[in-house]
């Protein structure tokens, strides 16, 4: 039974949103380097940055579509190099997560962006996967590992990678799409998505940030995946609609992320509101919390202020979060009764 969820007050709000445990399912583990980190980095591996400071480099995060942030995005990897740096930036993640109450986090990462620069798969994996086996003793929360594909590169480039992640297999719990989404559509991974089924990963992938409601059709019903990344653009189409919360097909939301990268004009004109009250199983998430001004509680309280929106929203927003993950069952339970104590005794 979900706890009786009482009504409080605008401005207890940010504190109940804050103290909420939650799941984070849509962030691009590189996505949360911010330019201090960046910058250290750089001198630690001698890589000199196109910026003279963490102040020019921040503000150059202007950006007027997803392509823009993609250009400077995959600059600022190039200050990853050894497993090390893997592990502090996902344990710099993770510290900042569990101020969020985050409990449990599936980390996006794409191993093409770095073997593209020279380093092996493994150096990427094995560093990730330490900071996630370390996050329940030195962050309190769970962690997991998603392997996403560039969809700007060829089907075949995925198979590579796939086959390059394939030794360190239990490492990770799905596969998913990234990157440039329009021009790029599902079908063009089919094979390979089916050779990821077929191996027993998780299957998620970006669709609907940019690209029109037939993408995310496609990862559906063609991908097979399970959860789909943004997904906003769903709205447009009704049957989509009904098959999203008909079918109870999570769509990982991240609303700074999509002012940011200009999918909706301002924060009062997302549309998270109207897909929870079309029964759709949304969840809040960061997506690339260093480049879009803020983590989890920052899209939560932000969005929850520009949409009115309540406790009873909270706590589905929250609970679909856990609904939506890959944890075990058992452990997912685990996870709603402290979510279900938090809303049953908060004043
Ligand atoms: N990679 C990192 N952030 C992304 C986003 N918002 N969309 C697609 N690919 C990404
Ligand atoms: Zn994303």
């Amino acid at each position: 039974m979900p706890p009786h969820i009482r009504p409080i007050t605008a401005d207890r709000l940010p504190a109940l949103l804050r103290a909420m445990p939650k799941a984070e399912l849509h962030i691009h583990i590189e996505g949360s380097l911010e330019p201090e980190q960046m910058f250290a980095l750089g001198q630690r591996n001698g890589v000199a940055l196109a910026y003279p400071s963490v102040q020019a480099l921040r503000e150059a995060y202007v950006f007027d579509n997803l392509q823009e942030f993609l250009d400077i995005y995959h600059a600022g990897t190039l200050v990853l190099k050894t497993e090390q740096d893997f592990y502090d930036m996902a344990c710099a993640y993770f510290a900042r997560a569990q101020a969020d109450n985050v409990t449990h986090a599936e980390l996006f990462f794409d191993t093409q962006t770095h073997t593209g620069h020279g380093l092996s798969a493994a150096t990427v994996i094995r560093g990730l996967h330490r900071a996630c086996m370390d996050a329940p003793s030195r962050f309190g929360m769970t962690a997991s590992l998603i392997l996403c594909f560039l969809r700007h590169l060829s089907e075949d480039e995925a198979f590579a990678c796939l086959e390059e992640a394939l030794p360190m297999r239990e490492m990770l719990v799905g596969i998913g799409l990234a990157s440039s989404e329009v021009g790029h559509p599902p079908e063009k991974f089919a094979k390979v998505f089916a050779r990821a089924r077929q191996l027993g990963f998780r299957l998620v992938a970006h669709a609907g940030e940019e690209g029109p409601p037939a993408y995310i059709w496609g990862a559906l019903d063609v991908l097979k995946v399970e959860r789909i990344d943004h997904g906003v653009q769903a709205t447009h189409d009704a049957a989509l609609m009904r098959r999203l919360a008909q079918d109870k097909i999570p769509l990982t939301v991240c609303p700074l992320s999509n002012i940011k990268l200009r999918v909706f004009p301002t924060l009062a004109q997302h549309t998270l509101g109207h897909m929870l009250q079309a029964g759709v199983v949304a969840t809040v998430h960061s997506d690339d919390p260093a480049y879009f001004g803020g983590y989890i509680n920052d899209n939560f309280t932000q969005t929850f202020a520009a949409l009115g929106l309540g406790a009873q929203h909270a706590y589905q927003l929250a609970r679909n979060s856990f609904d939506a993950s890959f944890i075990e069952p058992s452990e997912r339970a685990r996870h709603i009764a402290r979510l279900d104590a938090v809303f049953e005794t908060f004043e």
